[in-house]
């Protein structure tokens, strides 16, 4: 079976690092790169880390606006799926490279895999909330990492093709977590284990809203903590539009973007962890380190059920307030699964050819 994985942005590298590697044990795969992202700091050097396979294709796609973005992948995917005629698409997560590969494949009549089905914040505003719902639509192949996705996917009534199968985040954290342990982030920025906040931010409903992003910078001017914030580019390029860079730097460590190893080493000494990240989250619960969401809502809803992340919104006194003083009390559940995600993964595909 030829299965073609279609990835572009941070989040999806992660993921595609651990299926891929079970992947080619049993399959012939083709990574397509769509280029969404494509600086150093969020692209290459994740491939270099993660040992993730040279892409057998890159579109170069870059920034735009959504339709803009979305269509350029589109149109160029389709080429590459035409002249490949892979058996199936896979694709990750909810970003724009996700909807694009998805769609183009279920109208090439090309089967489609989704890694990361299921999830549902409620949110329409969120981009990322339209991308999951129609890559699920599209899909063949639902793989949930956790029962309240297969829930969510058995309420909109895709039940066909829907496998539990837990997180392959998990899979990628087993799997880097002792590499990171060679990282020296912590001695080369002078940091102390437990005494820092690593901040992150880049939601558009943050970055590009200039009332969100003051009432976040001014709350992370407050805190009490020291707070180190790798900074991606668009938040940047936001806060230097609206004059708030400066004002942040003076009390908060702004760093460039993280390669995963350094950056798992710095979260899991954090004493807590300030984001409006996905995936960031689950891995602050994977860790057992205090999350503090800068959103009204979440697709990870598990872990503020357990307790481990609360979240305040873009709310200043909030975040002050619960960024000074949260502590989880409660033990956690088990429910990302135990690192077996992407094996089991690979072996439902192997089942269904
Ligand atoms: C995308 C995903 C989001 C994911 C995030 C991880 C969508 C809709 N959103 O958001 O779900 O959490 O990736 O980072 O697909 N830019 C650079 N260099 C880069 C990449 C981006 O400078 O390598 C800047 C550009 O100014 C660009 C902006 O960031 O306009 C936004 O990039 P884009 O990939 O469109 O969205 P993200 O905000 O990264």
């Amino acid at each position: 079976m030829k299965i073609a994985s279609v990835i572009g942005t941070r989040p999806n590298f992660v993921k595609a690092a651990p299926v891929s590697r079970a992947l080619r044990k049993k399959f012939d795969e083709l990574i397509i790169h769509t280029g969404q992202h494509y600086d150093y700091e969020m692209d290459k050097i994740f491939f270099d880390e993660l040992q993730i396979p040279v892409p057998d294709y890159h579109l170069g796609v870059g920034s735009g606006l959504h339709g803009f973005q979305t269509g350029e992948i589109m149109k160029k995917v389709e080429k590459v799926f035409v002249e490949e005629k892979p058996d199936l698409v896979l694709v990750y997560g909810d970003c724009n490279s996700t909807l694009a590969g998805a769609l183009v494949a279920s109208k090439l009549h090309i089967k489609v895999a989704h890694i990361e089905a299921g999830l549902r914040s409620f949110d329409k505003n969120m981009p990322e909330e339209i991308n999951r719902a129609l890559a699920d639509h599209c899909s063949d192949l639902l793989f949930c990492p956790t029962k309240t996705a297969v829930n969510n996917l058995d309420r909109e009534g895709l039940i066909e093709g829907v496998y539990l199968t837990g997180d392959v985040m998990v899979d990628a954290l087993l799997h880097n977590k002792d590499i990171s342990a060679q990282s020296k982030i912590i001695e080369e920025r002078g940091l102390k284990s437990k005494h820092y906040i690593v901040a992150t931010v880049h939601r558009q409903s943050n970055t590009d809203n200039k009332k969100n992003l003051k009432s976040i910078v001014a709350a992370f001017c407050e805190l009490s903590e020291r707070i180190i914030f790798p900074m991606h580019p668009r938040t940047e390029k936001f806060l230097k539009r609206y004059g708030l860079f400066d004002d942040l730097r003076k009390k908060v460590n702004i760093i460039k973007p993280l390669g995963h190893i350094d950056f798992l080493k710095l979260i899991n000494n954090a004493k807590k962890i300030l984001t409006d990240s996905g995936g960031l989250q689950k891995e602050a619960y994977i860790l057992k380190v205090p999350c503090i969401t800068i959103r009204d809502n979440t697709e990870w809803v598990e872990t503020v059920e357990d307790g481990w992340n609360v979240l305040v919104g873009a709310d200043k006194g909030k975040i002050i307030e619960i960024g000074n003083t949260f502590a989880p009390k409660r033990k956690q559940r088990h429910v990302f699964g135990d690192g077996g995600a992407s094996e089991k993964i690979v072996k439902i595909m192997g089942d269904l050819q």
